[in-house]
């Protein structure tokens, strides 16, 4: 199979009146895109990564100082945030803990209003996780700076949809009539809550498969039905998989379950195999935003239409450009 990983959209840089549509703005649910910025910051990651590419040292972030807030688990989403500052020659302070860990003064008591509203003066944008649905708003509320939600308990994840976004572009070149199967824990799975609606953009057939308990939100299937988009239902993955052209798995999300017991009766339920890649459609490309834990298993890595690694990759410059848009920094 032929990976296209091709230049997907114009790497030339932005004008100065698409520039100007997300200054100053925070990033906090997929909902908030028009289709007008979602194509600005697949551009902008485009310009960034060939620069980056090229070997350039940036100056677009010079002087300014990036908080990254991670009050939850994080790897990729930690590290590609911090690498895109720096890549774009900005500087970093960090607060990394979870409910075990715990060095900042949220282990007080402090609340997250408070803690932002002294962050916000030692930074020039924001980026927080939490456990906690509806964080990023709060924290957007206490801080004249830009936010960017990074994951907000069960609600959202905007930042890894857009990577989401621009990994498809990258491997099948267009968007436009493609089927989109998005599998696995959809009821709190934050990634697909926002992935859904940016597909919602750009002319896909979705399908939905989960187990009965994890099924998507009604709510977000509703609102995305409104703007017209073809959302099927299933339980049938090998039905689903013959014909999608992206298959988007999610890991089920152990920590929002109330007790273990649910979780076992639900973790097998669907497993991706290389065996699942002999009736699936020819090409289909196979993603997840990682951490994997049983639900791929590693022989489906040989395959080339695996795109999951080369996914948490493009995560760097899409988010060097939400970095650089918000702040106006694009050079
Ligand atoms: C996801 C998250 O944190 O929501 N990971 C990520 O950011 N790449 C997915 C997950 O934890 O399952």
């Amino acid at each position: 199979m032929e990976i296209k990983n091709k230049e997907i959209v114009s790497a030339a840089k932005p004008s100065a009146d698409q520039l100007a549509l997300l200054k100053g703005k925070d990033i906090l649910s997929a909902a908030q895109f028009t289709k007008e910025e979602l194509d600005l910051i697949m551009e902008t990651a485009a310009y960034y990564e060939k620069k980056v590419k090229d070997g350039e040292v940036l100056k677009d972030m010079e002087g300014k100082v990036m908080a990254s807030l991670f009050f939850e688990p994080s790897t990729r989403t930690r590290l590609s945030f911090e690498t895109a500052m720096s890549r774009l020659g900005g500087s970093v302070i960090t607060v990394a803990e979870s409910a075990k860990v715990q060095t900042s003064s949220t282990a007080k008591g402090e609340t997250l209003y408070d803690s932002i509203r002294v962050i916000d003066l030692y930074a020039d944008v924001i980026v927080v996780r939490s456990p906690q649905k509806g964080a990023a708003d709060e924290a957007a509320l206490a801080a004249e700076n830009p936010v960017l939600n990074s994951g907000d308990g069960a609600g959202e994840h905007p930042t890894q949809a857009l990577l989401d976004i621009y990994t498809i572009l990258k491997e099948r070149g267009d968007l436009k009539g493609l089927t989109v199967t998005l599998l696995g824990d959809l009821k709190h799975g934050r990634t697909v809550h926002s992935l859904i609606r940016l597909l919602s953009h750009f002319g896909c057939h979705i399908i939905l498969v989960a187990p009965e308990k994890l099924r998507m939100p009604a709510e977000i299937v509703a609102d995305v039905e409104k703007l017209g988009v073809d959302v099927k239902q299933t339980d049938n993955l090998s039905e689903a998989a013959a014909v999608s052209d992206v298959l988007y798995v999610t890991r089920i999300q152990k920590e929002r379950f109330e007790n273990e017991a649910e979780y076992d009766l639900v973790k097998n339920d669907f497993i991706v195999e290389s065996e699942l890649l002999k009736t699936a459609k020819e090409g289909i490309v196979i993603m997840h935003p990682l951490p994997r834990v049983n639900e791929i298993t590693v022989d489906v890595d040989d395959y080339a239409g695996a795109a999951y690694f080369r996914q948490a990759g493009n995560g760097v410059p899409v988010r060097m450009a939400l970095l650089a848009l918000v702040k106006g920094c694009v050079r």
